[in-house]
């Protein structure tokens, strides 16, 4: 049986994970502004969740259908079959964007959902699971914007950027599934030295790791929606673990560096590598990021030797001023340290990227929240190649 599976994703991401589930093996139906389509069947959604670095949940369609009124959309999920799909002995949430005149209250919506799935298994096994606002177990999804209603299984019941890993959250850390995106949209492609000084938590350095030894990004989840349903194959979940965890590569031939001149974050981000099972495969060292060591740089077949940056933005005025300075050392660090490498600085503030006093090959948008960043791109070429 097959049906439409939707992966969702963070707004500017959906051009990446179009590449990723393109890289797997599908055919995309359709791609919207958070996120792409395609046919498949209940054991991709496994696969998916598995491998997607950028997606935040795959979504396993049940209906789709036409409702004016929360009577109708009753109607229509009441006759979904969920008694094929719900443990009858189990858990259910139901979470919902609506944007519909009818409904002003989306709790209400989401009630009246949750009424029509366990009426219905009601009605066919004369019992029901229990329901409630835990997203640890079954998860329906509820989209209902103007008339079109559509309703999902949520086959990853808690967001993918949750890898398992990160045992310390960091002051401002990268979420791990943006961190993944901006790394695939570089010029790296997989293929050469990753630099982060001022890593903090240590996303990027652990998702390039994660990348470089081909780990699965959530070969370290052990708990997601599809657990929770009547389909659910352990069987195949596990053979799926096993085909991936025999994809790792023991090692990377690249070097992997993370600084930070905080010595706690820096062992907060070791122990997160530590967990993500990368530890031995980065460099940590605290020092301030002019400290940072450079491995001397070489031409990359199709890829690029890298450093990549990811300063504080400066929320009050004061710290504006002082970041200045900062993101103007960022930019000596880059022209006279990193010859040889392409140089790449994330950043939520735009006016500062002007302070570099580099050039820049590339600015990509990325929004974290409500707000507007950028992956800005120095070529740093020129000078002779630096050795460490
Ligand atoms: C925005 S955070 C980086 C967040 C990181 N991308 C993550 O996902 O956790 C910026 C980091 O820069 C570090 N930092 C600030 N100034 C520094 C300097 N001069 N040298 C080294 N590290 C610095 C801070 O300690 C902080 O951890």
């Amino acid at each position: 049986m097959t049906s439409t599976i939707l992966c969702t994703c963070a707004r500017s991401i959906a051009p990446y994970l179009r590449t990723e589930i393109e890289q797997l093996g599908y055919t995309v139906t359709k791609e919207h502004a958070s996120g792409i389509e395609i046919i498949g069947t209940f054991d991709d959604c496994l696969r998916l969740n598995l491998h997607l670095r950028t997606a935040l949940r795959v979504l396993w369609r049940m209906d789709a259908f036409t409702a004016d009124t929360a009577d109708q959309m009753y109607r229509s999920v009441r006759n979904i079959a969920w008694e094929d799909w719900i443990p009858v002995d189990g858990y259910v949430s139901v979470v919902s964007s609506v944007q519909t005149p009818t409904i002003d209250n989306t709790m209400y919506a989401n009630m009246r959902c949750k009424d029509a799935i366990v009426d219905r298994m009601r009605m066919k096994l004369h019992q029901r699971p229990d329901s409630g606002p835990r997203t640890d177990r079954t998860v329906v999804f509820l989209y209902w914007h103007n008339e079109q209603c559509m309703v999902y299984i949520d086959t990853s019941g808690q967001p993918l950027s949750e890898r398992g890993y990160r045992k310390h959250p960091g002051k401002a850390p990268l979420r791990e599934t943006l961190a993944a995106a901006v790394l695939i949209s570089t010029r790296w492609n997989v293929k050469g030295h990753v630099v982060n000084p001022m890593c903090g938590s240590g996303t990027l350095g652990i998702e390039a790791a994660l990348m470089l030894r081909n780990i699965a990004p959530a070969l370290k989840r052990e708990n997601f929606g599809f657990m929770h349903v009547v389909p659910f194959d352990r069987a195949r979940w596990d053979t799926l673990r096993s085909e991936a965890l025999a994809a790792i590569a023991p090692h990377t031939e690249y070097s992997i560096i993370c600084t930070d001149h905080d010595r706690r974050v820096l062992d907060q981000a070791r122990e997160n590598a530590r967990a993500a099972g990368v530890e031995e495969d980065i460099d940590f060292r605290v020092c301030d990021f002019r400290e940072t060591p450079i491995p001397s740089t070489e031409e990359r077949d199709g890829g690029a030797d890298m450093v990549i940056m990811n300063p504080e933005y400066g929320l009050r005025l004061g710290d504006v001023e002082e970041l200045k300075l900062t993101y103007a050392e960022i930019g000596n660090f880059f022209k006279q340290q990193c010859q040889g490498y392409l140089g790449y600085l994330f950043t939520g503030n735009l006016p500062l990227t002007k302070v570099i006093g580099l050039r820049a090959s590339k600015r990509i948008v990325f929004w974290t929240a409500d707000l507007e960043c950028r992956l800005v791109e120095f070529e740093l070429y020129g000078g002779s190649r630096r050795s460490d």
